[in-house]
């Protein structure tokens, strides 16, 4: 599996699986090209055969200098469960230390069960929300009107 930074035609191919991978929901829109040509030293492709199979979309906090942001994580369904999006946060965690980060913040719908386990087995905290549900704490309203959202929050040592 090699792991390489994005590029802005990696757009054309990602975006229009994005909704496929997230199960149809729409989620497409919330990932534009603007993050496959500005955010190139923190986002990355995983790639055989020639053949995307994950990606990572991260950037450095402009606002917190220790902390670094994930945006956007997919891996390909026919190859999940196979620790390529480990290898990709792995690599993410590789460079944001390089770049004296160590906090990592990223954010995900209560809806998404499958990035709450991820998160939380790759050491990720939920944060505090003001809402609880199916033990999972929430923040009401976070991103507008009925947009709940589950915080997550990791420390590198
Ligand atoms: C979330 C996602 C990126 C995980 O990628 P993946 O390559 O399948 O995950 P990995 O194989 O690297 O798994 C890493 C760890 O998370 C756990 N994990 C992954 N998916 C899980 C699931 N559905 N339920 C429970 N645990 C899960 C694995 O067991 C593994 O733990 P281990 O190292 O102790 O065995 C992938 O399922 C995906 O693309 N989902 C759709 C897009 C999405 O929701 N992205 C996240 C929000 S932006």
């Amino acid at each position: 599996m090699k792991i390489r930074s994005v590029e802005g035609a990696d757009y054309y191919v990602i975006s229009p699986l994005i909704n496929e991978w997230w199960k149809g929901r729409q989620m497409s829109d919330m990932l534009p090209k603007l993050f496959f040509d500005h955010f190139q030293n923190t986002s990355f492709i995983a790639e055989e055969e020639g053949e995307i199979r994950g990606f990572l979309i991260g950037f450095l906090s402009q606002s917190h200098m220790n902390e670094a942001y994930i945006h956007f994580v997919g891996v390909h369904p026919e190859y999940r469960g196979k620790k390529i999006g480990k290898q990709l946060y792995s690599h993410f965690f590789d460079i944001i230390k390089q770049n004296r980060r160590n906090t990592i913040r990223c954010v995900t719908s209560p809806v998404n069960k499958t990035s709450i386990a991820y998160h939380t087995n790759m050491g990720f905290k939920i944060e505090q929300g003001d809402k609880n549900l199916d033990n999972v704490s929430l923040h009401t309203n976070y991103d507008g009107v009925n947009q709940d959202r589950v915080l997550f929050v990791k420390h590198l040592v």
